[in-house]
């Protein structure tokens, strides 16, 4: 589905700035040199954009970091839906919580959580989830625990769609240490594993620093 390019925002490039502050400062967290593409940004929210149906909506955002997809789904939501937005960064929580009580998201009902997910969505339950975490940086328990997650709070029909880097995992276990070739295979596992249990679809989004394959599983 096409949709227009929004127009860039006025605080667009102090976020690019707190970012790459984020990146450089907090590199295991962040995993990222730049923030996502509008081409990211749109397959990720594409199951969203393509939803038509009336009844309210819970939708999750998890690692929002600025805000580039949080913005895409912004304009996607009607009245009646509900955002939850995890951000583990408190600086840029912070902002995000600021953006949200601000004009550029007014009348819609978005809650900034700045805590580490899956925290808090204990008996909580979703239509769609959006995730951006850097899971070649975690502990592999911890991408078990969150893709778990996501299979558990998604309801029946419910969607997730979430991103890695082309070909990443593959080239850091060319260089990787003992320990740490360990630590990437069970994630490459896991991930594959998800995926194939539940009929994961990928698509390939070539204009992104660097390329990106975007999952999406329907629960
Ligand atoms: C790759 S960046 C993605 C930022 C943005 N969504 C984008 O696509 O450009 C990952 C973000 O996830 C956040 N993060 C990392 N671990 C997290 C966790 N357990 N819970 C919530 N956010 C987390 C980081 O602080 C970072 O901002």
């Amino acid at each position: 589905m096409r949709r227009k390019q929004r127009p860039i925002h006025r605080g667009a490039r102090k976020e690019l700035v707190s970012f790459l502050i984020q990146a450089a400062t907090q590199w295991r967290l962040t995993g990222a040199l730049l923030p996502s593409s509008a081409a990211l940004c749109h397959a990720m929210t594409d199951p969203l954009a393509r939803d038509s149906r009336a009844a309210s909506r819970m939708i999750l955002e998890v690692g929002a970091g600025t805000g580039v997809i949080t913005e895409e789904i912004v304009p996607l939501m009607s009245p009646r839906d509900r955002l939850v937005v995890y951000e583990l960064s408190e600086r840029l929580g912070e902002r995000l919580k600021y953006r949200a009580k601000g004009p550029e998201w007014s009348g819609r009902d978005i809650e900034i959580r700045v805590k580490p997910f899956p925290e808090g969505t204990e008996d909580e339950h979703y239509n769609f989830a959006v995730c951006s975490l850097p899971f070649n940086n975690f502990p592999a328990y911890m991408v078990h625990i969150c893709l778990k997650t996501f299979s558990k709070i998604l309801t029946p029909g419910g969607v997730l769609t979430f991103y890695e880097y082309c070909h990443l995992r593959n080239l850091r276990l060319q260089f990787a240490n003992r320990k740490e070739f360990i630590r990437l295979r069970r994630i490459d596992r896991t991930v594959k594993s998800f995926l194939k249990t539940h009929h994961g679809q990928c698509r390939h989004v070539l204009i992104n620093v660097p390329p990106a394959w975007v999952y999406t599983i329907r629960f």
